[in-house]
């Protein structure tokens, strides 16, 4: 007998309706709503010919432990086919601390890899070809710490900095709003991301100086038209950060990238997509003045859905992440990492990080949807919920510039507030059965079938202190403490901060220091409660 069934609903945020049809599209102008792939405003795709000359980048995020551990994974990854590497730092890492201070304890590689200083980054990115990958770094705060190192250790493997190709995450916007890894108050940290887009486009022209995010906000709750307006808002406060501290728009803006979720709610993502490309192009054509088409154009890497991977039947993630991948590269990404499985119970074995990297290669090798640009274009249901996306969107993003734009609608806690309603709903809806989950509320097993993840060595957090004790007794700690007064010298000042910064690093100062050298100019943020 099978289980009774909830009311059918849409799992989306916008309402479907259940036949859509010429009437739906009365008006549209293509050549206006979408141009042609690779042209303004970029709905079909920011290049003329998409997959159809090379698939999107694999870029599956990894790291856990030690270095050496992180790179053997890497080897692994690069072995099975991966394009592009994407690192994941433990939270110490993330937050500016060193893996020997006491608030770091019990956190010392267990969400990602500890990097306290260029030693360790020697040791995470050796023998891989750096001149030849491209390496994403999800880092905020500290995100100009991690690059310098970067930077620092491919130079020491002869890459030329003008071709060193990558990404950090650098979005600290987003971590006042959900995720929470932020140092320093807003104005503080606008600055410093002012002075790594002035740098990278001196040092590192090829280098992608932020991955404005939206996948946060949508794991914290936030839905499809949320997730863009808050993320475009926040990038509309980058670009005005950086041209009020002198940047030219087409200086930096060419570098800017993003990076969203796909959720199993397929024809809705791929309108979304679809529909953020396009408000992004009009906003930095007519906005912000931008001429350089690369300027306008959306770049964007996707995640799969961390918050629809189930505990219960874990296998059954496997189904939900290839439709996920699918709606991603339906929806035109650039880059994109797929969850492993048996990621909601704990860290990816090795066979589940492989087999979330074979889907990708499923969809890029053996379906057709790589051969054609934009398969969806003229569609009635996705082109509608194209407008449809855009609509709440923008009206949410005029919401945010009404209370000041996104630093003071955030210190309003505006954006939060409204991802904490979604995320209630939604709760609300899984709870009522409303809300398919299947493995949760339908379609249930009587007992769970045990499964055995991957577990991290707790010794990790005592070796990486040794290798930190060893590195402050070989150093010169007189021109380490003399470069980290320089970095301070910065902050009290308007000098780039980058070059002092990399001086210290290149003498080994830490990470933790770099930081806490910040900190002692400018202090912590603290968020004021909003109720
Ligand atoms: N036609 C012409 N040129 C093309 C092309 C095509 N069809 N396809 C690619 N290219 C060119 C591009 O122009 C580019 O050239 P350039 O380097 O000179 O600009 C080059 O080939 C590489 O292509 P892309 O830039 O499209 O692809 P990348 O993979 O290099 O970059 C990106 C993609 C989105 C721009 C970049 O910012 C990126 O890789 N982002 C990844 C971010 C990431 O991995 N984040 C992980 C977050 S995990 C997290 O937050 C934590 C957890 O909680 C979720």
């Amino acid at each position: 007998m099978a289980a009774d069934v909830p009311s059918a609903r849409s799992e989306s945020d916008l309402p479907i309706k259940a036949v859509y049809g010429a009437g739906d599209l009365e008006g549209f102008d293509p050549q206006v709503q979408l141009g042609e792939p690779g042209q303004f405003p970029y709905t079909r795709g920011v290049y003329p010919n998409m997959y159809t000359g090379r698939p999107w980048t694999m870029r599956q995020y990894a790291g856990f432990g030690t270095a050496k551990e992180s790179n053997e994974r890497y080897h692994e990854l690069v072995k099975a086919g991966t394009g592009g590497l994407s690192v994941a730092f433990d939270l110490p890492t993330q937050m500016g601390y060193d893996s020997d201070e006491a608030i770091s304890s019990g956190e010392v590689g267990k969400v990602g890899v500890a990097i306290d200083s260029i030693d360790d980054m020697r040791t995470l990115f050796g023998g891989l070809p750096l001149g030849d990958l491209s390496t994403s770094m999800t880092i905020n705060a500290p995100a100009a710490t991690l690059l310098l190192m970067y930077q620092l250790v491919a130079e020491e493997n002869g890459a030329d900095p003008s071709r060193l190709a990558g990404t950090i995450q650098n979005d600290v916007l987003k971590e006042y709003i959900a995720r929470g890894t932020y140092i320093y108050p807003p104005k503080e940290s606008l600055r410093l991301i002012s002075d790594i887009f002035a740098y990278c486009h001196k040092e590192l022209p090829r280098w992608n100086t932020i991955s404005i995010s939206g996948y946060h906000m949508a794991e914290a709750g936030a839905t499809p038209a949320q997730e863009i307006a808050f993320t475009l808002a926040n990038a509309k406060e980058y670009v005005r950060a950086a041209q009020a501290a002198g940047l030219d728009v087409d200086d930096f803006a060419p570098r800017l990238s993003f990076f969203f979720v796909a959720r199993t709610t397929l024809l809705e993502e791929v309108a979304k997509f679809r529909a953020a490309r396009r408000i992004w192009a009009r906003i930095m054509r007519d906005e912000f003045g931008a001429k350089n088409p690369k300027s306008q154009m959306l770049r964007f890497h996707t995640q799969t859905a961390g918050v629809q991977l189930t505990a219960q039947q874990p296998e059954v993630n496997l189904v939900r992440v290839a439709l996920q991948g699918l709606g991603a590269v339906l929806g035109g990404t650039q880059s994109l990492h797929t969850n492993s499985f048996d990621e909601a119970i704990a860290l990816p074995t090795q066979k589940a990080a492989r087999l979330a990297l074979r889907t990708q290669q499923v969809i890029a090798y053996e379906t057709d949807v790589t051969k054609t640009v934009d398969p969806f274009a003229g569609s009635y249901v996705v082109e509608s919920m194209t407008d449809d996306v855009e609509a709440a969107a923008l009206e949410l993003m005029q919401a945010v510039e009404d209370r000041g734009g996104a630093v003071a609608a955030i210190e309003q806690g505006f954006q939060k507030s409204e991802i904490e309603r979604s995320a209630y709903r939604i709760a609300l809806e899984i709870d009522h059965d409303e809300r398919t989950v299947v493995g949760v509320n339908r379609f249930t097993l009587d007992e769970e079938e045990p499964y055995e993840p991957l577990r991290v060595d707790p010794q990790i957090e005592h070796d990486q202190r040794e290798r930190l004790a060893a590195l402050r007794a070989e150093r010169d700690n007189d021109a380490v403490e003399a470069a980290l007064e320089a970095v301070r010298e910065a902050a009290r000042g308007t000098d780039n901060l980058l070059y002092p910064m990399r001086e210290a690093l290149r003498l080994r100062a830490t990470g933790g220091e770099v930081s806490h050298a910040l900190r002692d100019v400018w202090g912590l943020y603290v968020p004021r409660e909003t109720f």
